[in-house]
């Protein structure tokens, strides 16, 4: 069985990322979505936010399971026993660094390679933190992310207030 894990932030999860969880779950027999524990980078949502919320979304997709995990991505792989880590490329400037990553991983983990999706073009300049910032100023997000996504980050920003 190929198990493969997507890791990120998802601070909130974005149709950009639901493209490729969607399209990583039919190339690969079970896809595990990575949300790390962050504090360091003060999101928006705790980490059992972000993975309740990655679990209604993906709720449809058999294969998909939601986990949290801190310290090494490779570390996490190895002990989920996955072997291949998961990312979206959306344009050249997410490359020096998904590169630099994937290096330093595969340094690491030798065992554990790296596969990229190029990200579907309708979502290529979407970002959690572009989200982020156009809910901040009361603008409208539901190009960006699912309802129920859209209407957790605007009661995070009326919770703030
Ligand atoms: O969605 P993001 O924030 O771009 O995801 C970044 C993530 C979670 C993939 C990266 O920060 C990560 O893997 N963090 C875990 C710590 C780690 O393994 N760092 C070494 C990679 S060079």
């Amino acid at each position: 069985m190929r198990t493969a894990i997507y890791p990120g932030s998802f601070d909130p999860v974005t149709f950009g990322h639901l493209d490729i969880i969607q399209r990583a779950s039919h190339v690969m027999d079970h896809l595990i979505v990575g949300v790390l524990n962050n504090n360091s980078k003060s999101p928006l949502f705790s980490v059992e936010e972000r993975v309740k919320m990655l679990k209604e979304v993906t709720a449809h997709l058999p294969n998909v399971e939601v986990q949290s995990f801190g310290g090494l991505l490779v570390d996490f792989a190895v002990q989920s026993k996955a072997s291949v880590i998961i990312r979206g490329l959306r344009a050249i400037t997410d490359f020096e660094y998904e590169l630099q990553m994937s290096q330093t991983n595969r340094k690491i983990a030798p065992n554990v390679d790296t596969i990229f999706f190029t990200t579907n073009l309708k979502y290529a300049y979407l970002s959690s933190s572009i989200v982020k910032e156009v809910a901040m100023f009361g603008g409208n997000i539901d190009e960006f992310v699912p309802p129920m996504i859209a209407q957790y980050v605007r009661d995070k920003f009326e919770q703030k207030q």
